[in-house]
Formats: C-alpha cells, sequence, structure tokens
C-alpha cells in the first residue's frame, strides 16, 4: 500500500508493486523472507523467475519431444535458470535449518522440516527445495496477473468499483485493515473476484493430460494413450454457463439472497481432479486481501487524457494483460 501511495496519484504501472507484494507475501509463508524494492537480490531473483516462466512456456521440444536429443541454446538457458533457482533454495534449506526450533514452528519451511525429522514425510532435502520452487513460481505470478487483470476490469467497469468501495466501508470501515476474516461478510467482492477470473482466465490451457486407460467422456470414446487438455477459455465464455459472457457482471455468481455461489464445475480455472491446484484456497484468500486493501485506500482511473487501456494479452502460459498505467487517488 505503500508503494501505491508513493506515486501520489500520478500514473504508474501497478504490475511492478502488485507482484513484489505477492512475493513478500509467498515468501513470509514459505520460509519467513521478505525483499526490499530494489535490492540486488530481488532484481536478480524476479528476472530469473521471469525469463524462466517465458522460456518454460513455448518450446518446440515439448511438442516435439524428439528434439530433445538437439539441445538449443533456450533449452540450455533454462537449464541455467533452473540451477540458479535450485543453488537459492538449497541455500534457503541450509539456512533455515540452522534455526530451526522443533517446538516453535515459524513457517512452511519449518513444518516440512519437522515432518522429515519425524519420518512423517519421507522428502530429502532436494525433494523440499523442489517443492519451495513448485510453490514459489506458481504462487506469485498467477495471483499478480489475476490482481492486474482486476484493476484494469474495475476501471473499466467504475459502478462495479464503487460497489466494491460501499461494501468495505460497511463491513470494514476505515479504520483498520480488511484481512482474510472479511471474506464471508463481502459477498460482493468475493463473487467480483470470481468474474475476473473468468474474464481474465489467465490459464487458458492447462497442462497436457494423458488417457491412462481406455475410457468415455460424455458421448465420445477416449482410447488410453490419448492426449487430453481442458480448453478454460472455451469453458468461461460459454454462453450456456455465462449469459452474455462478454459482459463483467459479478452478479452471475450470487443467488437471490445475495450468497456467493461459486462456479464449481462450470469453469475449472484451478484444474480439476489429482492434479488440481493445490493452491486455490491460498490464492483465493492473498487476492482477497490485496484488492480489498487497495479498494479501501484507492480509486483506479485511467490517467488523464488516456481514454482506453491497450487491446490484448500477454503470450505464455500465464497470461497477463498488456502493460498499462493507471492513477491510484487516495480515498482515505
Ligand atoms: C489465480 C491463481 C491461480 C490459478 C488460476 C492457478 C491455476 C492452476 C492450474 C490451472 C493448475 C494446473 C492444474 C491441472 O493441471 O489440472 C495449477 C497447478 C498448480 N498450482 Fe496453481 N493457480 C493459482 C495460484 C497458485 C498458488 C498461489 C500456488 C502456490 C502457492 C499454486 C501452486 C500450484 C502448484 C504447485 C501446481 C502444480 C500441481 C501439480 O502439478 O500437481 N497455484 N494451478
Amino acid at each position: 500500500m505503500k508503494d501505491v501511495a508513493s506515486e501520489h496519484g500520478k500514473p504508474f504501472e501497478p504490475h511492478h508493486v502488485i507482484e513484489f507484494c505477492y512475493v513478500n507475501i509467498i515468501g513470509m509463508w514459505l520460509y519467513g523472507k521478505i525483499f526490499q524494492q530494489r535490492d540486488e537480490q530481488y532484481l536478480k531473483w524476479a528476472a530469473t523467475f521471469a525469463r524462466r516462466l517465458e522460456l518454460g512456456s513455448c518450446l518446440l521440444v515439448d511438442w516435439f519431444p524428439s528434439l530433445a536429443c538437439v539441445t538449443s541454446a533456450e533449452v540450455r538457458e533454462l537449464k541455467g535458470h533452473v540451477q540458479t533457482m535450485t543453488d537459492w533454495h538449497t541455500k534457503v534449506v541450509e539456512e533455515h535449518r540452522q534455526t530451526l526450533n522443533e517446538s516453535s514452528p515459524r513457517d512452511f519451511l519449518d513444518h516440512l522440516f519437522i515432518q522429515q525429522q519425524t519420518g512423517k514425510l519421507m522428502v530429502s532435502d532436494a525433494d523440499i527445495c523442489c517443492v519451495l520452487d513448485d510453490l514459489q513460481s506458481n504462487g506469485f505470478d498467477t495471483v499478480t496477473a489475476t490482481t492486474v487483470w482486476g484493476i484494469q476490469l474495475l476501471v473499466q467497469n467504475p459502478d462495479v468499483q464503487k460497489k466494491l468501495q460501499a461494501e468495505i466501508d460497511e463491513v470494514v470501515g476505515s479504520g483498520r485493515a480488511p484481512t482474510t476474516k472479511d471474506r464471508r461478510n463481502m459477498p460482493y467482492l468475493e463473487a467480483t473476484l470470481w468474474e475476473i477470473q473468468r474474464v481474465g482466465t489467465i490459464v487458458p490451457m492447462p497442462g497436457i493430460r494423458g488417457a491412462l486407460s481406455d475410457t468415455t467422456l460424455g458421448s465420445f470414446d477416449v482410447p488410453k494413450d490419448t492426449i487430453l487438455l481442458i480448453n478454460h477459455a472455451k469453458m468461461a465464455m460459454n454462453p450456456i454457463n455465462f449469459p452474455q459472457p462478454q459482459k463483467f457482471d459479478p452478479t452471475r455468481y450470487l443467488d437471490e439472497n445475495g450468497v456467493v455461489v461459486a462456479p464449481d464445475k462450470k469453469m475449472m480455472l484451478f484444474g480439476n481432479g489429482f492434479r488440481k491446484c493445490p493452491g486455490m484456497q491460498l490464492a483465493r484468500d492473498m487476492m482477497f486481501t490485496v484488492m480489498a486493501n487497495l479498494l479501501q485506500r484507492f480509486t483506479f482511473q485511467l490517467p488523464e487524457g488516456v481514454t482506453a487501456f491497450p487491446v490484448g494479452k500477454t503470450v505464455g502460459l500465464i497470461q497477463h494483460p498488456l502493460p498499462y498505467k493507471i492513477t491510484a487517488i487516495p480515498r482515505l
């Protein structure tokens, strides 16, 4: 919030501020790490992650595995970035273990150590590094992209932004910061987050899956080894489940009593089955808290003289809106 306030109502790109916020929430939760803005270590870390995501999103070898024997420059670069992150996490694990107090775990990593020591989890330190890497890399870019889509959609729909601020003012007021405990009392924000996720659809095509045995899907026969892809983007724009799908309308998820009805199988933006996103609850909690705190303190608008956002999305596994500038006008 301090970083947004420091812009003093002048035009700025929200992406970096939002990303920095989530990197620190995830870092605190995983192993108590808070980065400083413009800290060299953070900038290097963020650049490595960004490049790794970019390279990992669309390599030819993913589609034609037989090309793996011809190691391309991109694959070599990707391996280098993966090694940098592995070295980073190995150091974090070594340092963190030295200050572990079993009777007072501080964070997720301490809990993993305790489970490892008591034999409840048969994991090596290398496994722990992979878990940290998985949670960290999946954890911040997804919620950053969704929140940046959210700010754009609220500026494009100022009536929704006003209603959200009215809900925050009524439930929380201005004397304290909104927290996850407020979620159950703020159905309009809860519903708006679903609608932001639907319209933004940051993961239009998740990972490829294969049929383990002969099976059926609806009226289709699916032989063993068939490659399967869920088309999230198509589901989110299906007019049978979402009438007038181009319209941004949070009330789709509210019943006649104003209670939130989650879209469940109508759109599976967190995936489905055994490999469903394990970070769903954390993601929804984080996005709720960040959005509620932002809207309690600021009203977002396009800068003077700008009439529209750039049209389109970034290319990659996780799709952001194209970079834009907005102003954050203080409310408190
Ligand atoms: C808006 C936020 C998020 C969205 C839309 C999202 C979406 C997804 C999707 C679609 C998958 C693939 C599921 C499948 O293949 O069936 C996935 C996997 C995963 N997500 Fe998320 N995710 C989000 C946030 C997070 C967060 C905050 C974390 C961790 C802190 C996280 C950790 C993971 C991990 C570790 C996997 C891999 C699971 C596996 O392969 O078994 N995600 N996510």
